[in-house]
């Protein structure tokens, strides 16, 4: 019986990583930490949270005793790391929330870790999860290899490089048993409707504008979340101690494409004339520092662990549209209150 702690689990990803663990490995405990921010929900994870082998404990990573006391209670095999904040736009209206969440957090847990674990590291595992963006922004040419040199250039890539940083410092210097993944951008149900697709999915269906940043031609790499998940897995379990994953979809949109993509699903299944939807494309101002295209090459990990993206985007996609429109209860319940607060802010005060 093994003990994992999965940090983040309320979260889009980390919603789908708990349910994978808890229903493929029965006889781990899997223990779900998460602060429940604005971006964490309980009600991604209804379906799995009366399971025997899943508990969950409310807390918040930046406070280093209760941490260091939830490991000396739970006495984990091993850590899932993604509790962050994850959104690059809120990162430059508030970068102090995650130098301390991602950077201050992410150090006590590996500060518990190493204490708990002192004595015996054999069969142990922390396993960050990052992103691609630390790699900063690509030209026309080329993708991001796990050699390539880090360039942060949000508040919120910084604060994960950084991160990535101290995990392989702990790893040097303390022989910490770490391994890190770097992926490219997730779709699919129960992501916060901030970020770009549910977000547009959920303005469509609102008949409301759809704020494109700057000319729409920044690119990005889009990967199914359950694909991203079962990586997450084969490292976890897999991968060489000390080494890092490049994930990526092999899939890359320009933002407009995507969006235009997006339209006409939706005016398929909501039944109106083509080309409809997209009259609510409207141009808004940039975001600033945008980074203009991420791709990444996958390669180590297809050679390695044997992981290719298993969903083709195109039935991905329109899956991920279907869950919207048929939850449209999740999407309600979560754009009420504090996120109406934060959408006058973000786009119509400029
Ligand atoms: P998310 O914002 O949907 O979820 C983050 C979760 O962390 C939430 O449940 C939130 O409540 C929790 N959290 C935040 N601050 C916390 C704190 N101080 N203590 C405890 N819990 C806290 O994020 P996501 O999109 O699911 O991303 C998860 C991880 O994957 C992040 O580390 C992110 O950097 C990384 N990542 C995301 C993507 C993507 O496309 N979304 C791609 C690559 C990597
Ligand atoms: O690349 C991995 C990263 O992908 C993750 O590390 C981040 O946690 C995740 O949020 C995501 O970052 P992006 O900034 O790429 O995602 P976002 O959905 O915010 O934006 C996707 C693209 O769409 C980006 O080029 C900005 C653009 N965009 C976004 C929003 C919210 C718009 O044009 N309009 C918008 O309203």
């Amino acid at each position: 019986m093994k003990t994992i702690l999965i940090t983040g689990g309320a979260g889009f990803i980390g919603s789908h990583v708990v349910r994978l663990f808890v229903i493929k490995y029965p006889d781990y405990k899997i223990v779900n930490l998460d602060k429940l921010t604005y971006a964490g929900n309980l009600a991604n994870l209804t379906d799995i949270e009366n399971l025997p082998n899943y508990t969950f404990e409310k807390g918040d990573i930046t406070d280093g005793p209760w941490i260091q006391q939830l490991f000396d209670k739970y006495r984990f095999d091993g850590v899932v790391h993604l509790a962050a904040e994850s959104h690059v736009d809120r990162s430059i209206s508030n970068p102090m929330e995650f130098i301390m969440t991602n950077i201050v957090g992410t150090v006590n847990l590996l500060n518990a870790a190493r204490a708990i674990w002192s004595n015996d590291l054999s069969g142990k595992r922390f396993y960050h999860i990052s992103t691609d963006e630390v790699y900063g922004s690509l030209g026309d040419e080329g993708k991001f290899l796990e050699t390539t040199p880090y360039d942060p250039r949000s508040p919120y890539s910084a604060s994960k490089a950084s991160s990535d940083h101290l995990v392989r410092a702990y790893f040097h210097t303390f022989h910490l048993p770490v391994v890190i993944s770097n992926c490219s951008n997730n779709y699919g149900p129960f992501q916060f409707p901030e970020k770009l697709v549910p977000l547009f999915i959920n303005n469509i269906r609102t008949n409301k504008p759809l704020p494109v940043y700057g000319k729409g031609e920044n690119v990005r790499d889009w990967l199914y979340v359950e694909d991203h998940a079962k990586a997450i897995d084969l490292i976890f379990h897999k991968g060489t101690e000390g080494e890092t994953y490049n994930i990526g979809g092999n899939n890359e949109w320009q933002n407009i494409q995507l969006i235009q993509k997006l339209c006409e699903i939706m005016d398929q299944k909501l039944g109106r004339t083509p080309g409809e939807s997209a009259k609510l494309i409207t141009y808004v101002k940039d975001r600033a520092g945008h980074d203009l295209r991420y791709a990444i090459d996958a390669t180590k990990i297809k050679n390695e662990l044997g992981w290719e993206p298993t969903i083709k985007f195109t039935e991905g996609f329109e899956a991920t549209v279907d869950w919207y429109l048929q939850n449209e209860e999740w999407m309600v319940n979560i754009t009420s209150g504090d996120y109406q607060k934060y959408y006058e802010q973000q786009y119509v005060k400029r």
